[in-house]
C-alpha cells in the first residue's frame, strides 16, 4: 500500500479520510451505548491497547484464553471504524469499546447513558514520539522525515486525531459529567496493582489477589510484546510494517528525553504550561 497522506478535516478534527468517513463519524456519534459498555478512550499512543488488555482480563476474572486466543480489536473494537460495526451489535455485555474520537465528537452520545468511560492520558513528549514511530510502522499514515518536522505538527494539532491538548482537557472537562474514571500511563507503570485495584473498584468487579496476580503479570510489557493478540503482528506487513517500528515499541515513560532538543523541550514545556494551567491537569514525565 502506498503511504496516505490524506488527513483530511472532517467534523471539525483531523483525521485520516480513507480511514474515518463522515458517515463512520455519524454511525459513532448515533451509537447507542447500553447499560454495562465499557468505553475506553484515549488520545492515540496512550496505552489504549494496554487498557483493552487489562480490561480483557478483568472481565475474564484473570484468565488468559480470550486475551491469547482473540485479536485486541475483536475484543474491544473500535466505534470509529465502521469495519467494527458487526462487533459493535447490541448483545451480551459487557462490551468493551475503543475509541479515539474526542469530546467534542462523542461526549453528547455518551452524556445519557449508563456506559462506563474510562479515559487514558499519557504524558505529550512520550506522546509524541512513540507516535512518530507509530507513522513510520502504520502505512496508513503519513510518513515524516524528522521527529522535529513531526513534532512541529503535533503542536499544532494537525495530526490523525487532532490536538492532544484539546483532547485531554476536553474529555477531562467531562469528568463529572459523564463519571469518568481518569487514569494515566505514567500511573500505571509506577504503581500497576493499585491502579488496577481502583479500576477493578470503578468497575464493580471484585477481585482475588491471584486473579490480580495473573492480570498483573499477563499485562506487563514483555508479556504483551509477544502477545499476538495484542501485538499487531497479525496485521499484514504492508499496512503496519514492524521492521520500521514496534508497536510494541518500548513501553517505558521518559523515552522524549532521547529525542527531544532542548531547545524543543524548552519550547514544548512553554506551550504546555500556555494551553494547560487552565484546567491544573499535572502529568509525569519520567520515574
Ligand atoms: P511506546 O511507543 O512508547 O513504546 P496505544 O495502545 O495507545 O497505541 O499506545 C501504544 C504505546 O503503549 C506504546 O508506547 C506501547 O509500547 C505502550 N504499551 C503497550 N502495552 C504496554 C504495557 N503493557 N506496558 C507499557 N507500555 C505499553
Amino acid at each position: 500500500m502506498d503511504r496516505m497522506d490524506v488527513i483530511e478535516t472532517i467534523a471539525g478534527i483531523q483525521l485520516p479520510g480513507h480511514l474515518h468517513t463522515a458517515q463512520s463519524l455519524q454511525y459513532a456519534q448515533e451509537f447507542q451505548f447500553q447499560e454495562g459498555d465499557i468505553v475506553i478512550i484515549s488520545y492515540p499512543k496512550s496505552g489504549t491497547t494496554w487498557m483493552q488488555e487489562i480490561l480483557t482480563l478483568i472481565y475474564s476474572q484473570g484468565d488468559t484464553e480470550v486475551a491469547t486466543s482473540v485479536p485486541n480489536w475483536e475484543r474491544a473494537p473500535w466505534l470509529e471504524h465502521t469495519f467494527f460495526k458487526d462487533l459493535l451489535k447490541e448483545g451480551e455485555g459487557p462490551r468493551i469499546i475503543t475509541t479515539h474520537l474526542p469530546s467534542e465528537l462523542l461526549a453528547p452520545a455518551l452524556q445519557n447513558s449508563k456506559a462506563k468511560v474510562i479515559y487514558v492520558a499519557r504524558n505529550p513528549k512520550d506522546v509524541a514520539v512513540s507516535f512518530y514511530y507509530f507513522h513510520k510502522m502504520a502505512k496508513f499514515l503519513p510518513d515524516f522525515d524528522s521527529f522535529t518536522e513531526f513534532l512541529q505538527k503535533f503542536q499544532d494539532g494537525q495530526v490523525h486525531y487532532g490536538s492532544w491538548f484539546q483532547h485531554v482537557k476536553g474529555w477531562y472537562a467531562q469528568k463529572t459529567n459523564l463519571g469518568l474514571f481518569y487514569i494515566t500511563y505514567e500511573a500505571l507503570q509506577k504503581n500497576f496493582r493499585h491502579s488496577l485495584k481502583k479500576l477493578c473498584k470503578f468497575l464493580g468487579c471484585p477481585m482475588y489477589s491471584r486473579e490480580l496476580d495473573q492480570i498483573q503479570n499477563h499485562c506487563k510489557f514483555p508479556v504483551m510484546s509477544q502477545n499476538v493478540m495484542v501485538n499487531y503482528t497479525l496485521i499484514p506487513h504492508k499496512i503496519m510494517d514492524h521492521d520500521q517500528s514496534k508497536f510494541m515499541r518500548k513501553g517505558i515513560v521518559g523515552d522524549w528525553k532521547e529525542h527531544f532538543t532542548d531547545e524543543q523541550n524548552v519550547e514544548f514545556d512553554k506551550l504546555f504550561q500556555e494551553k494547560m494551567s487552565d484546567c491544573g491537569l499535572q502529568f509525569v514525565w519520567s520515574l
